[in-house]
């Protein structure tokens, strides 16, 4: 008779429904900015991000007109019913204008992880939209939903993306070696991630003390 005890099932890290079930909430970012939840009437943001070259070039967008923007947009609530992913537009508190696009992406409730996904509009690059929205869709995601580790990848070749992760306190673990295809071939990736409780402050709460 064997006297070894059974192994005890894992738990999930964050219980199925705790997305589904309630609504998409804004979250506030320091410096005027909010996340909130994609609208219909965005489609002419999505359309100028799809269109710019340097999205073009390093998120491999969807193509497409206004219909499949709004397609999109559809798809981006249906996702998080689904619990796949969380997107976000990154609109300027004051008078709600699109910057930009953020998401906790290839969401694993089970086990606990996602993944960073951004873009800024041409216009709103260099002010730090990336990173204060980084730092808040982050502290969400690990304060809010639960989960035990963040990931952002980028192409080794994109010097901007990379500058976002390590100010966000995504520490570089390694290079994922030519892990995703873009318009000029296959890149390796840096894999940058932050675990639950790693104590990473966020600097933008450092400089607007009084928003955060
Ligand atoms: C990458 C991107 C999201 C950054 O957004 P942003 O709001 O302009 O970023 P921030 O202002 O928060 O910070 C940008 C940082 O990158 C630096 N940076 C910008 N361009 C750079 C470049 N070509 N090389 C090196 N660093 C660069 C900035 O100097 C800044 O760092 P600093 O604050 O130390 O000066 C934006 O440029 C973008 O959408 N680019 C096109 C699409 C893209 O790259 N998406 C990400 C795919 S992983």
């Amino acid at each position: 008779m064997s006297t070894a005890s059974p192994v005890p099932a894992i738990p999930s890290v964050v219980p199925a429904g705790r997305m589904a079930g309630a609504p998409q909430p804004d979250i506030p970012v320091p410096g005027g900015l909010l996340l909130r939840p994609w609208r219909l009437a965005d489609a002419d943001a999505l359309l100028a991000a799809w269109r710019d070259p340097a999205i073009r070039r390093w998120n491999r967008p969807a193509a497409g007109g206004a219909e499949e923007a709004r397609a999109k947009i559809a798809q981006f609530e249906q996702r998080w019913h689904d619990e796949e992913w969380a997107s976000w537009a990154i609109a300027r508190a004051e008078n709600d204008t699109v910057v930009g696009f953020i998401a906790v992406a290839d969401l694993h409730l089970r086990a606990g992880h996602g993944e960073i996904v951004y873009w800024v509009l041409p216009s709103a690059r260099g002010q730090g939209v990336a990173l204060r929205a980084t730092e808040s869709v982050t502290e969400w995601a690990f304060g809010k939903l639960g989960l035990h580790r963040v990931e952002l990848t980028h192409s080794v070749a994109n010097a901007a993306s990379c500058r976002v992760a390590e100010k966000a306190g995504f520490r570089l673990e390694g290079i994922k070696t030519s892990a995703a295809l873009h318009a000029d071939g296959w890149h390796d990736m840096h894999l940058h991630a932050r675990i639950r409780d790693d104590g990473v402050l966020n600097s933008s709460k450092d400089v607007h003390p009084s928003a955060a």
